[in-house]
């Protein structure tokens, strides 16, 4: 009875996260390849699902990629580009942490040129991927408006505008702020850490300095860890290739793995908010989808300001 309640509930309240973003959030559309590439959302569907059997660490990757993409000079596959002779690209940033899955996308992007040339951005690619990803590791299921363009510009320097794992809440809020996003979608977003791994170097300044919300047992597990050596990795949470509110509960727990995350439960003003998340996972997923598809909107190129690229590693 309250489970059928709680179903219907989440069905109205998807009606209407798309029917707000039915018509275009930017000149973005859901039904965008309708006419001219019917079979985008297909072709990239199975792509994803064949290279997460294959290796279902992928997921995580996919999703990542998504939100460093967006985070800098906004969502136009500019994370994709390679690095030439006279650029240093966004991928060879130490901020680019084992960014990995470009083959999937490459994979997607050939496909989609032979079904229907020039017409699907990489951009659109990248956020499909993410969003099939999501699924795929047992997430929710939502749509996402498309008609993102690719950039032109991919620069290391801006990889500067990525949060860093040593961000203490007030800097979280501020660097998600300055995107538009409140503090509930910030901890949403997080909640992305339900999926993969960090490498040691990314949290092990916890263990040298001490860090008094780390539980002193996880602290231990994390020591093993980075004992042998800075890219032995971590997952977040006991289920990395599974999308659930696990992070959740391990926060509460003080078994956050990234400063960032543990500082989510360990500042009032977001406590509250992963409490929620960690008793109500249809919470969880309705806010994250929704937060998602606004990720999925930041500085989007329209017209003549983006390019559909031909092959996701090169300006046309
Ligand atoms: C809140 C600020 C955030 C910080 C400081 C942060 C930082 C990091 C760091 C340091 C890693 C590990 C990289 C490594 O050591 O190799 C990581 C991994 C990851 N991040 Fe975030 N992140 C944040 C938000 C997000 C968001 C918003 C998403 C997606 C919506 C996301 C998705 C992921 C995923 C899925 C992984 C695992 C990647 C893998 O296993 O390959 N993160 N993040
Ligand atoms: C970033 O990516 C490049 C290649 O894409 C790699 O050579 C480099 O080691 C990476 N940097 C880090 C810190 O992972
Ligand atoms: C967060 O970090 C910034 C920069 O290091 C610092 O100025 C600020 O006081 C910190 N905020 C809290 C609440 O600790």
């Amino acid at each position: 009875m309250a489970m059928a309640y709680l179903v219907s509930l989440f069905m109205v309240m998807e009606m209407i996260a798309i029917s707000r973003f039915g018509f275009g959030v930017d000149g973005l559309r859901m039904d965008y390849y309708m006419m001219s590439c019917p079979l985008a959302e297909f072709i990239v569907k199975n792509t994803v699902n064949r290279a997460l059997q294959d290796d279902p660490t992928l997921a995580a990757a996919l999703v990542r990629m998504h939100f460093h993409d967006c985070f800098i000079e906004g969502c136009d596959g500019s994370v994709l580009i390679d690095s030439t002779k006279d650029n240093k690209a966004e991928k060879d940033s130490p901020g680019n942490l084992s960014l990995r899955g470009y083959e999937v996308i490459d994979d997607a992007k050939e496909q989609l040129e032979e079904q229907c040339p020039d017409i699907v951005s990489c951009a659109d690619i990248v956020a499909m991927a993410a969003r099939d990803a999501v699924f795929w590791a047992g997430g929710p299921v939502y749509d996402i408006p498309k008609g993102r363009r690719d950039g032109r510009r991919s620069k290391i320097e801006d990889t500067i505008n990525l949060p860093f794992p040593s961000f203490n809440t007030s800097q979280l809020i501020q660097a998600f702020g300055r995107r538009g996003f409140s503090a509930q979608e910030m901890v949403a977003l997080s909640g992305a850490h339900t999926l993969g791994v960090a490498r040691c170097s990314s949290f092990k300044s916890r263990l040298s300095n001490a860090d008094p919300t780390l539980d002193s047992d996880f602290a231990k597990i994390l020591s093993q860890t980075c004992s042998a050596g800075d890219n032995a990795v971590q997952r977040f949470d006991f289920t990395p290739n599974t999308f659930d509110n696990y992070y959740f509960n391990t926060l509460i727990r003080r078994n956050g793995l990234l400063f960032s995350d543990q500082q989510l439960y360990a500042t009032p003003r977001t406590r509250a908010i992963v409490n929620g998340y960690a008793m109500n996972q249809a919470m969880f997923f309705f806010d994250f989808q929704q937060a998602m598809v606004k990720m999925g909107t930041l500085d989007v190129k329209e017209g003549p300001n983006g390019e559909v690229r031909e092959n996701c590693r090169k300006i046309n």
